[in-house]
C-alpha cells in the first residue's frame, strides 16, 4: 500500500502564557485537525482535500490565529490571508485581506478551481465567496477575548513606528500526501496583532508561506511573514531538493543558515512523496502534529 501522511502546525512563536495555560486544548485542537485530515486521506481523498479539511478545522478553533481567533489589526479589525497549492499540477489559490468569510482556506480553493486567477483580495474575494454561498459570519464571530486583550495592550502603548516593529504572530497550516502520491500544502492566518490595516503576510504568498510540488515537497510556513516573503522560504526549500538536498536538511538550511542574514523568526512543516516529514523552526516554540500510515500521531507544543 502507498503511504499516506499529514502534518499540521498551529504557529511558531515565543513561548507565551496563554499557550501554557491552555496546553491541553491546544493539543486537542492539533490532534483533531490531524486526525480529520488523515481520515480524508485514509478514505482515498486527495491531499488537497485533506489540507483544506485540516486547516478549516484550525480556522474554526478560537485558540489559533486564523479564522475565528484571528489577530486584530491596529484598527481592531480582522483581515485574513490564506492559500493552498496542489503538488500534482502546481495549481494554486490564494486570498488576502478577507473579512467575514468563515473559512478563508476554502475560499482560496474556490479561487483556484472556479476562477482563471491565482490570487484575489478584499472585496473581490468576498464577492466570490458570496457568489458560491460560502459561510459568512459577523465581524464579532472572529474576535476572541484573548486576541482583543492582546490588541488592546499593544494598541495603547504604540506609536506607528512601534506598530511596524511588533512581532506578535501566529498561523495555521497543513501538508499532506495522498494514496495517489500527490502532495498539497495549505496555510491560513489572521496575521500579526496590531499590524497596519491592509498588511499582507506570507500565508497567502505562493512560494513563501505555502508551496507544493510532487517532484520535491509540500511546505507550510509560520512566523514573521515579512521575512518568509523576502526569503521565499517555501519555494527555496523545494529548490534545494531539486538540487538533491534531503528534505530535513533543506528545511534546516533555509530556516537556520540561509535566513541568518535576514534573521526572521519562523518555522515550517514539510513533507515529501516518500512520506518523510521535515520540521524546522528558529523560534522558542512551534505547535505541531503529524501522522502517517507508518507512524502514530505525534503532537508537540513546545521544543
Ligand atoms: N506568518 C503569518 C503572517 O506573517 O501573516
Amino acid at each position: 500500500m502507498n503511504k499516506i501522511a499529514i502534518a499540521v502546525h498551529g504557529g511558531a512563536s515565543e513561548n507565551y502564557s496563554f499557550l501554557r495555560e491552555h496546553q491541553q486544548e491546544f493539543a486537542l485542537g492539533l490532534a483533531k485537525a490531524t486526525e480529520m485530515g488523515y481520515e480524508v486521506l485514509d478514505k482515498g481523498g486527495s491531499a488537497l482535500d485533506a489540507v483544506e479539511e485540516a486547516v478549516g478545522i484550525l480556522e474554526d478553533n478560537p485558540l489559533f490565529n486564523a479564522g475565528r481567533g484571528s489577530a486584530l489589526n491596529s484598527r481592531g479589525e480582522v483581515e485574513m490571508d490564506a492559500s493552498l497549492m496542489d503538488g500534482k499540477d502546481l495549481q494554486a489559490g490564494a486570498v488576502s485581506m478577507v473579512r467575514t468569510v468563515k473559512n478563508p482556506i476554502r475560499l482560496a480553493r474556490l479561487v483556484m478551481e472556479k476562477t482563471r486567477h491565482v490570487f484575489l483580495s478584499g472585496y473581490g474575494a468576498l464577492e466570490l465567496a458570496k457568489k458560491y454561498g460560502m459561510e459568512i459570519e459577523a465581524e464579532s464571530y472572529f474576535i476572541t477575548p484573548y486576541q482583543y486583550e492582546v490588541y488592546q495592550k499593544l494598541n495603547k502603548i504604540e506609536t506607528m513606528e512601534e506598530i511596524q516593529k511588533k512581532k506578535m504572530k501566529g498561523t495555521v497550516g497543513a501538508v499532506a500526501l495522498d494514496l495517489q502520491g500527490n502532495l498539497a500544502a495549505g496555510t491560513s492566518t489572521g496575521g500579526i496583532s496590531n499590524c497596519l490595516p491592509g498588511r499582507i503576510g506570507d500565508s497567502c504568498v505562493i512560494g513563501a508561506g505555502c508551496y507544493a510540488n510532487n517532484a520535491t515537497c509540500a511546505v507550510s510556513g509560520t512566523g514573521e511573514g515579512e521575512y518568509l516573503i523576502r526569503g521565499v522560504v517555501g519555494h527555496t526549500i523545494s529548490m534545494m531538493m531539486e538540487f538533491d538536498m534531503p528534505l530535513q536538511e533543506a528545511c534546516d538550511y533555509v530556516i537556520h543558515e540561509r535566513n541568518k542574514k535576514l534573521n526572521g523568526e519562523m518555522g515550517i512543516i514539510a513533507l515529501n512523496q516518500m512520506g518523510d516529514f521535515g520540521i524546522s523552526f528558529n523560534t522558542e516554540i512551534m505547535k505541531r502534529a503529524w501522522k502517517s500510515s507508518s507512524r502514530e500521531i505525534q503532537i508537540k507544543l513546545f521544543d
